[in-house]
């Protein structure tokens, strides 16, 4: 009695090791095969008038299309390069910030104070036309 509850016992470690290696490897191969890289998505300008922000979602990242006052469009990742918290717009002080520990970009991606250390990361934009089209 006492050996097959150990080796039932057993069976069921092998098989939640198993599952624990198995899950992550599912899950890369999941993400990686999901969307198709190459994926563009495409607004009006007029959409987004200057000062004004879009959030987006791209190729599975937050990410934030803005309309600099100085600069024309640029498009950022949301994910702040310390802990990976999502920043937020200001409008009134042309900056992203970050909710977690402070951190501050300008408009750029740059880091202008706290604690993360490398920019935003840029996502490719191009205007064609009328339209700001990202990817
Ligand atoms: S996660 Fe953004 S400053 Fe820490």
């Amino acid at each position: 009695m006492r050996r097959r509850f150990l080796k039932i016992m057993l069976a069921v470690l092998g098989f939640t090791a198993f599952g624990s290696l198995l899950y992550p490897l599912a899950r890369f191969l999941s993400a990686t095969r999901g969307e198709p890289k190459g994926k563009q998505l495409a607004f009006k300008k007029t959409e987004i008038p200057i000062g004004a922000a879009r959030d987006i979602v791209f190729n599975g990242t937050p990410a934030i299309i803005i309309n600099r006052p100085d600069g024309g469009f640029v498009a950022l990742s949301r994910v702040c390069t310390h802990l990976g918290c999502l920043v937020d717009y200001d409008k009134s002080k042309k900056r992203l910030l970050c909710p977690c520990h402070a951190g501050v970009y300008d408009l750029d991606g740059a880091v202008i104070s706290g604690l993360p250390t490398r920019p935003l990361r840029e996502i490719s934009l191009k205007i064609k036309g009328d339209d700001v089209v990202i990817g």
